[in-house]
């Protein structure tokens, strides 16, 4: 069983950035956590994060017969991007949408989410935390389909 766990622009500046906002922990620190929850769960797990949205774009496709289900924060191209939503679709793994902050708080623009009608649970607001509860999910879903 493996899961991708795809993080969008900025997220590889957790730590520095808006530290009120998204905490002081770092993207490396993020990282370590979710290799460690998916050791611990005994899954396969592979990290990818890029500023660009083809890239993502790419990296979904790339996803395609390779991985069992998907957890992505697409950040701010959740509130923008039609090709990821488009990417999802494409591939048909089964996925999870993670925001670290509780989005349905914040502003007027972030309350759209394209991928959010692909993905079939969003998590938001759970800090890192959202992240392990995401690839909880689809570790069950994967079970639950045995
Ligand atoms: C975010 C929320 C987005 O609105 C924002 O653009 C991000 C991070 C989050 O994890 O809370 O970059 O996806």
């Amino acid at each position: 069983m493996k899961i991708l766990v795809i993080n969008g622009p900025n997220l590889n500046m957790l730590g520095i950035r808006e530290p009120d906002v998204y905490g002081k922990t770092s993207y490396g620190q993020l990282c370590a956590d979710i290799e460690a929850h998916a050791a611990a769960r005994g899954v396969e797990v592979e990290l990818y994060q890029s500023n660009h949205e083809g890239d993502l774009v790419d990296k979904i496709q790339q996803a395609y017969g390779a991985v069992d289900g998907i957890v992505i924060n697409p950040a701010a191209y959740t509130h923008t991007s039609v090709a990821l939503l488009d990417a999802l679709k494409a591939v048909g793994i089964p996925a999870v949408e993670v925001h670290i902050t509780d989005v349905s708080r914040r502003e007027a623009f972030r309350q759209v989410s394209y991928v959010r009608e692909y993905c079939e649970m969003t998590i938001s607001g759970h800090g890192f935390a959202g992240y392990m509860e995401a690839m909880d999910h689809l570790i069950q879903r994967m079970e639950d389909v045995r």
